[in-house]
């Protein structure tokens, strides 16, 4: 089959500014097949939705796991841990609704907006350590600092472990891509391992000696007629708590600092009347999906978006794509902070497997801008670094993010 579009993420170009590929698409084949990455892309808002609503002829199976075989060498480190069960993400109903019923209390929206005092100090407490500066790389000092603090103490996990914790978050998020080298991909299973029996022995603490944090809850969760969760299932889902509540919301404030200043009347527009944060936040989690994509197996042969796909295939859903299609917003492609349906974008998937983490995601990103308004009125982009775009398949984010202020005590 010839290639009809010539999609590659990992490519510097299309890593740069994937959007013009992806418009083509919508418009001449908007479920398209990539022989190179030997799966279905889906590119319009209908189709994403149709996909996300029905997750009984598209299966979350494998929704995170692009890589079917695992090196001997890879097999044997993931050995020496607890073995990997499919738990949230990459399962359906009815055990995916089992796992959602027993962790979902954890993450309501009133839950997490008790953490708001103390993520505003967080925030302050990093932006006072860069204040007298004058300039710094605001990924690496503010953007990922930030989460990564919030997600370990949710977690329960004390600070002189963050950057273990860091380590480990980003070998396994690294798992999840293409073209990992065998040596990368033992280094990501050891870390694997090493998160595992740390957090099993925490929950052996937390059996013990309970507290009123995460770990505890998980711990004493249960729902009518269900099985507790397993020691297997903790893991699992912490994992997965670790990895999507990370680098996505780091990629989130990045992008949506960078819209903002590479036009700075928006970002004196936002400082001028804070009223604009959390419509700023829907917006340029629509312009730029931290997820572009995730993954579906089609369950039967069937037809989506005029392609025929047959069973057993899989599928990208591109939410990048979708936030951009003309016919659920107008003015697509360009940033719009007054948009009244910039929410209804899909940047945190939808259906049964919507993100877990959406408010806690949505309020960091708030108070982030918020701060930086408040605490940075004058933040402008360093003209001459380079903004760099990290290498992944699915995720879109800067890795380094210059920025410059007038020192202040
Ligand atoms: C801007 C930040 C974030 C983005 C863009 C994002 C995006 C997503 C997306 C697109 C999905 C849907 C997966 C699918 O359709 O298969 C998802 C699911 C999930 N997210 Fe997030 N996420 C973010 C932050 C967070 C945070 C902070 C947490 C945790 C504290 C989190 C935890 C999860 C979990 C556990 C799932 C799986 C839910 C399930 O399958 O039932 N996410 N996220």
């Amino acid at each position: 089959m010839a290639e009809t579009i010539p999609y590659n993420p990992l490519d510097a170009e299309q890593r740069r500014d994937p959007y013009p590929l992806l418009a083509r698409a919508r418009r001449e084949a908007p479920v398209f097949f990539s022989e190179a990455f030997n799966i279905w892309v889906v590119t319009r808002y209908e189709d994403v939705w149709t996909v996300l609503r029905d997750p009984v002829r598209f299966s979350s199976a494998i929704s995170t796991n692009v890589r079917s075989e695992i090196p001997d060498e890879v097999a044997a480190i993931l050995r020496e841990g607890w073995g990997e069960v499919a738990t949230l993400v990459s399962c359906d109903p009815p055990a995916h609704t089992r796992f959602r019923g027993l962790i979902n209390k954890a993450f309501t929206p009133r839950r997490i907006n008790e953490r708001e005092p103390r993520i505003r100090e967080i925030a302050g407490e990093l932006l006072s350590r860069m204040a007298g500066r004058g300039r710094a790389d605001l990924v690496w000092e503010f953007n990922y600092p930030l989460p990564m603090t919030v997600i370990s103490e949710i977690l329960g996990v004390p600070r002189e472990d963050l950057d273990v914790f860091k380590r480990w978050s980003d070998d396994l998020v690294a798992r999840l891509s293409f073209d990992l080298p065998l040596e990368r991909q033992k280094a990501c299973a050891r870390s694997l391992v090493e998160f595992q029996k740390y957090f099993s022995a925490r929950l052996d603490e937390r059996a013990e000696d309970p507290r009123d944090d995460m770990l505890t809850a998980m711990i004493n969760a249960r729902i009518e007629g269900e099985a507790p969760l397993t020691r297997g299932e903790m893991l699992s889902i912490l994992q997965q708590i670790l990895v999507a509540g990370n680098e996505t919301t780091t990629n989130l404030i990045g992008s949506m600092v960078a819209l903002l200043l590479e036009d700075r009347t928006r970002w004196e527009a936002v400082c001028a009347d804070p009223a604009l944060i959390p419509a700023v936040v829907e917006e340029a989690l629509r312009m730029e999906a931290p997820v572009q994509g995730l993954f579906r197996m089609a369950t039967e042969d069937l037809e989506l978006g005029g392609a025929r796909i047959p069973k057993g295939a899989q599928l990208q859903l591109h939410y990048g794509a979708a936030n951009r299609d003309e016919a659920e917003f107008a003015a697509a492609e360009s940033f719009d902070m007054r948009r009244d349906n910039a929410a209804t974008h899909l940047s945190f998937g939808g259906g049964p497997h919507f993100c877990l983490g959406a408010a806690l995601a949505r309020l960091e990103g708030r108070i982030a801008l918020s701060m930086l308004c408040e605490r940075l009125p004058d933040l402008r982009l360093v003209p001459d670094e380079p903004r760099e775009r990290a290498p992944h398949f699915f995720l879109r984010g800067f890795e380094h993010l210059w920025v410059e202020w007038t020192p202040r005590p």
